[in-house]
């Protein structure tokens, strides 16, 4: 059978990012221009920058994809574009090239859900992922539990009722001065501390349920930094410890218990905060203790990327689900 080649293009947050995934397998190119320093100033993603750099950035980091796999333009059998949700003009820059390459080389358009890019970055690397499955996908703009029932049949069946566990790690490593991007930060200031010395509340919100709440815990976090500052006692590391073991033991206990309940073999994590090595290595642990299978993507597949794109746009392009010339970007849509 004939090889597939897919472009992905990625532009929904401060990433550019094109890949070239074969057979929705095999990743040939992964280029990711990361905007990061440009945003750290600012102390977050400033979205109007953030497209502007998108524009500068796309038609270089697209050629570089196809550089790295060694193809012509003429090579790929599909474009894949990231279309929703993220930032809408960020979105745009990536939906806009798309259009247009997919048009200049006479191929067809694929649209990519970016959370559901996220979950399918499993799939890249992992073969015979067994089904059903419960998935946790955590981001900088989601908190989601899915149970999913196969491949394409996903739903929700929790999720954060405000901040996302990515936001929250952003706002307090920003609030303590750590800098942008938070979750890597505070992981690294977290290696230096203990958790337990300072005490931060375990938010299940109800035990029953898979909703998810960050908010309270990351006002607690700021609220014992400022009193321990005056109290001359503070120390940062051992705050991140804390903050980062209260988030994660949320995270991991509501996923193996819906693991259990919804009696699944497999356990699937996604999104850039899977990147988190303490979540990593406590979630690998209950899994293993309670019998469940579980797959993470590398790291450099849990944060933003476009591999993960064009890998779920392979089973859009089996089953001839392509796009329009038309297709928008749509900066909230969890479409599953
Ligand atoms: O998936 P992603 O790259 O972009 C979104 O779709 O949002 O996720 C970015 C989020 C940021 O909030 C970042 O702080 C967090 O993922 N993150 C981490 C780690 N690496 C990235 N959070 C905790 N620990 C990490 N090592
Ligand atoms: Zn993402």
């Amino acid at each position: 059978m004939k090889d597939i080649l897919i472009l992905g293009i990625e532009t929904s947050c401060d990433e550019t990012a094109a890949a070239i995934v074969k057979n929705g397998r095999h990743i040939l190119s992964n280029v990711i221009n990361s905007q990061i320093s440009i945003h750290q100033q600012f102390g977050g993603v400033v979205p109007e920058v953030a497209s502007r750099k998108h524009i500068e950035n796309i038609a270089g980091v697209v050629d570089m994809a196809f550089k790295e796999a060694g193809l012509e333009y003429s090579d790929i059998d599909a474009v894949a574009v990231a279309n929703a949700p993220g930032l809408v003009g960020a979105l745009l820059v990536g939906v806009s090239f798309a259009k247009g390459f997919a048009y200049a080389i006479d191929k067809p358009l694929i649209a990519v859900n970016h959370l559901q890019g996220h979950i399918y970055a499993n799939f890249l690397e992992h073969e015979n992922i067994s089904f059903p499955a419960i998935c946790l996908v955590v981001s900088g703009g989601h908190t989601s539990l899915l149970y999913m029932k196969s491949r394409g049949d996903l739903k929700l069946i929790g999720e954060t009722r405000d901040d996302a566990a990515g936001e929250a790690f952003d706002k307090v490593a920003r609030f303590l001065g750590l800098g942008y991007p938070g979750g890597p930060a505070i992981q690294k200031a977290a290696q230096n501390g203990l958790a337990g010395r300072y005490k931060l509340p375990r938010v299940f919100m109800d035990r029953n349920n898979y909703e998810f709440s960050f908010s309270g815990l990351k006002t607690a976090a700021m609220n014992l930094w400022r009193k321990s500052e005056k109290q001359g006692d503070a120390n940062i590391s051992d705050l991140a410890a804390e903050f980062q073991e209260a988030l994660v033991e949320v995270l991991v206990d509501k996923t193996v218990r819906a693991g259990l309940e919804y009696k699944v073999n497999t356990l699937l994590m996604a999104g850039g905060v899977a990147a988190n090595q303490k979540l990593r290595n406590m979630l690998k642990k209950r899994a293993e203790e309670t019998g469940l299978q579980l797959y993470f993507p590398a790291l450099q597949l849990c944060t933003d990327n476009a591999a993960m794109i064009a890998g779920d746009a392979h089973y859009y392009y089996i089953n001839e689900q392509f796009a329009p010339l038309t297709l928008n970007a749509h900066p909230g849509l969890w479409s599953l």
